[in-house]
């Protein structure tokens, strides 16, 4: 029986995990998303072209892969079948290698609804969400009122829905929320009920399975398994920045409830950390630069959302919410991307620990929301080269190995590679593959 092995975002999301799957897939056999949904944007890039993917896993781009969208992923139909439509486009015949949990969750054109109706009566207190429906969504899986995969067979499933979505109107109505404004992509609830529900013709031509039989029998046969994240550690609905996060335990724990294996059964835990630090959205950021390098940040690292197209905020690197990442996590070694966004940097700075109320400390406290924190930075000295060409870990700029070599220290979890451009050959290893 093999491991499952897990991957991962540290941050607030957007380190680029959809580029790590992409790499590491030739030595997976089945790559399988556990939570989160269509909030998610996996941007990958290679022959010169850029794919995002929101719900289909990353290794879908290979074909001989198996790839799976486990119980603890939600599915927005239609969203699901411009995907596909997308990936045909491009050649990519997904009914070939990709099969669904019957248990999944979906997102029902109300719940999107409810989504903006919720964010409106926050007021200044907005989280900010993708609105794609998932605190709505995950609300009723909680709630025991959800439609999942496998319900779109069932003959009733026309009354569950209307049944489910009335209550989402009446909750709506006494949120004053008005209805008929409401839009997406310029359709009125109604009509785009009507393309959802046509959508739903595609989700049902593909394979709805029993993943948890259907991943634990991968294991006993030896195949070898990628849990890939979505979102990130710090958006965590137990451990992020509570209420400023996503609705799913996005953390290694969340592979055994999203995708139905024991926690005996999980291997490696690859954490993807930006050698920065970025967060769409709102909520705490204690590293925010809102100078002229968060700008140059944000510009030179392309720093919009893949899902939103909102320009993120951006700081420092934050090493005592990595090192809260690395705990929760269980991380075994650690991915960092894009310190080539940093090449002209004179000098880069990490934050090491917090001082708050004139206290030091490097532990996240519960107010972390409200807490006025002030970040005690590292600096160290740029590499002020450009990465382009080089080759080989070994041959980084000394520069920038000191200052992934404190990264290491700080964490006390070993580099597996850097990512130094947005394309898949520009991964590299510090150790031979394999080795
Ligand atoms: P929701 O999950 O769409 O409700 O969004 C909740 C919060 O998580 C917002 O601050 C979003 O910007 C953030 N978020 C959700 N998904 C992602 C993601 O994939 N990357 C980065 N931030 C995300």
């Amino acid at each position: 029986m093999t491991k499952i092995d897990v991957l991962l975002g540290l941050q607030w999301g957007d380190e680029g995990k959809g580029k790590i799957v992409d790499v590491l897939t030739p030595g997976y056999d089945v790559i399988a998303r556990f939570q989160g949904g269509p909030n998610a944007g996996h941007t990958l890039e290679f022959n010169g072209m850029k794919h995002v993917l929101h719900i289909i896993p990353s290794g879908i781009f290979h074909q001989d892969k198996i790839n799976l969208i486990g119980n603890g992923v939600l599915i927005e139909p239609r969203i699901f079948q411009q995907e596909i439509k997308d990936l045909e486009a491009k050649g990519v015949d997904a009914r070939r290698n990709l099969y669904i949990s019957q248990k999944a969750h979906l997102i029902l054109p109300s719940h999107r609804m409810m989504d903006a109706a919720n964010e409106q009566s926050k007021g200044k207190a907005k989280i900010g969400s993708t609105l794609k429906g998932i605190g709505p969504a995950y609300t009723d899986k909680i709630a025991r009122t959800g439609l999942r995969v496998g319900d779109t067979l069932a003959s009733d499933f026309a009354e569950r829905y209307a049944r489910l979505k009335n209550q989402h109107l009446m909750m709506a109505r006494a949120m004053d929320y008005d209805v008929a404004q409401f839009r997406i992509d310029g359709m009125t609830l109604e009509e785009y009920e009507q393309v959802w529900m046509d959508s739903l013709a595609t989700l049902k031509s593909f394979r709805f399975v029993a993943s948890e039989y259907f991943v634990n029998r991968c294991l006993q046969e030896g195949k070898r398994v990628l849990a890939e994240g979505a979102q990130a550690m710090m958006l965590d609905i137990d451990f992020g920045t509570y209420p400023f996060v996503t609705s799913s335990n996005t953390i290694t724990a969340g592979v055994c409830t999203g995708l139905g294996v024991a926690p005996s059964a999980i291997g490696k835990v690859m954490g993807i950390t930006k050698a920065y630090c970025t967060r769409v959205g709102a909520g705490p950021f204690p590293t925010q630069l809102d100078d002229e390098t968060g700008k140059r940040l944000c510009e030179v690292g392309h720093e919009y959302g893949a899902t939103t197209g909102r320009p993120r905020r951006c700081g420092w690197i934050d090493l005592p919410a990595l090192r809260y990442a690395c705990m929760i996590n269980g991380v075994t070694e650690l991915y960092v991307t894009k310190p080539d966004v940093m090449n002209d940097f004179d000098t880069v700075s990490m934050c090491t620990a917090y001082e708050i109320d004139g206290r030091t400390t490097d532990e996240i406290p519960f107010e972390y929301n409200t807490l006025a924190i002030k970040p005690l930075l590292e600096p160290f000295a740029g590499w002020k080269q450009s990465l382009a060409g080089v080759e080989s870990y070994d041959a980084l700029p000394q520069a920038l190995k000191d200052y992934l070599a404190a990264i290491e220290r700080q964490t006390g979890v070993p580099i597996a590679a850097v990512s130094i451009s947005p394309d898949r050959k520009d991964v590299l290893f510090k150790q031979a593959v394999g080795s």
